[in-house]
């Protein structure tokens, strides 16, 4: 047997820290003294660069799974890790930014109009890991959509343009969970069940409505309208007819069947069989919120920095960032489940012959 050792390696070769520590080029430096700060701007944004990197081979590891047809139980617990890992990352995400800001607005004059047009809106893994979880060119506001053609090269269009094509996480999942082999029962009518259920809550909500002596007429009236949209809005789950107009209108991206999936899963999370796919789902709603909470740290950054200024890359700075805050999520019909939820007590009782499919059971001999 060949038993060669592979020839010893230096710390500084394997890191490639030549290359690494030599590509941070101030442009003050090029037209005067350099301003002290850009190296901090520079090496922040390498930093993130790097940690998108980690985030987009985490998620594109897990994409790549759930494109295979079947997604063996034993996947689930790599997988959950692997989302963890890009949880923690974005914890990074955030405390970076207390780092940069470090910098005054003043101090970043020394530099900015150097940058021009550069803008952070130009950094193509950012978006990699928009369209890997699922964001879609339809749904970026018409500004957004507009820098998408003007400010991105052609080369990185197309590249764009190649991964919204492809299956999103988003996709994937709802494929996974439209699968999930627990909505048909039998003879059990699980929905009609969970139907009645839903409508005795209902009806005693809008008694608690009508006979509270605390609300004016006009407090009732609003209460009694709000209560209705929520009653539709149920009876949609429930009519995939009614589901399917409510998606084409963009209420829900999730397919009916999916989303029922998701819903069970989360009713009756408690049992064995749930535990992994309430987990990965949840995972997908802290991204999402993760994704959100740096949009939200960012625009508070930039705010601070800019003021009422433009963006390098153009835009209206922090206002254009606040919408794609708000248009760039994407598992909002996994936050939409807490609507359509019961307490444990009023929930439905399976029949035993499903509690045991949904349990793990061990027989000893
Ligand atoms: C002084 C600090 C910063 C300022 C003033 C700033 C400013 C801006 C502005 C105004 C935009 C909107 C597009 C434009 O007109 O340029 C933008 C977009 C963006 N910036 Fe920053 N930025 C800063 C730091 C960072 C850092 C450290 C990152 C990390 C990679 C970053 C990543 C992004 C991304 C990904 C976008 C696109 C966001 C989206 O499309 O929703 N920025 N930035």
């Amino acid at each position: 047997m060949d038993r060669r050792l592979p020839p010893p390696i230096h710390y500084s070769q394997y890191l490639q820290l030549e290359q690494l520590l030599g590509c941070q080029q101030p442009e003050s430096a090029k037209y005067g003294p350099a301003a002290h700060d850009e190296l901090l701007f520079i090496i922040t944004h390498q930093a993130y660069e790097l940690w998108f990197k980690q985030t987009v081979h985490e998620l594109e590891s897990v994409r790549q799974e759930f494109l295979s047809p079947t997604i063996p139980d034993s996947r689930f617990g790599p997988l959950i890790q692997r989302l963890q890992r890009v949880r923690a990352i974005q914890g990074l995400w955030l405390t970076q930014i207390d780092v940069l800001e470090t910098m005054t607005p003043l101090d970043f004059l020394e530099f900015r109009d150097l940058l021009v047009p550069a803008s952070g809106f130009q950094s193509m893994q950012f978006k990699r890991i928009e369209t890997l979880l699922g964001v879609q060119r339809q749904q970026r506001t018409a500004a957004d959509q507009d820098f998408v053609r003007s400010r991105l090269g052609a080369a990185d269009q197309a590249e764009l343009a190649q991964w919204e094509s492809e299956p999103s996480l988003l996709e994937l999942t709802d494929r996974w969970l439209a699968r999930m082999p627990f909505l048909q029962f039998g003879n059990f009518q699980f929905w009609e069940h969970y139907g009645t259920a839903v409508r005795e809550m209902l009806q005693r909500d809008r008694q608690i409505i009508e006979t509270n002596p605390a609300l004016s007429a006009e407090q009732r009236d609003r209460q009694l309208s709000a209560h209705a949209a929520t009653s539709q809005r149920f009876e949609a789950i429930l009519d995939e007819g009614q589901f399917n107009e409510l998606r084409d209108q963009g209420h829900f991206r999730l397919s009916h069947r999916g989303f029922l999936a998701a819903l069970f899963t989360h009713l009756y999370r408690d049992q064995p069989m749930f535990h992994l796919p309430f987990r990965y789902l949840t995972l997908l709603v802290e991204i999402d919120e993760g994704l959100t909470q740096w949009r939200m740290r960012h625009v508070l950054m930039v705010q601070r920095m800019l003021g009422r200024k433009i963006g390098t890359g153009g835009s209206a700075g922090s206002e254009y960032l606040q919408q794609t805050m708000m248009h760039n999520r994407v598992f909002l019909d996994l936050y939409a489940l807490s609507t359509f939820l019961l307490p444990r007590s009023a929930l439905p009782t399976l029949p035993q012959q499903l509690t045991a499919a949904l349990g793990f059971h061990f027989s000893q001999g």
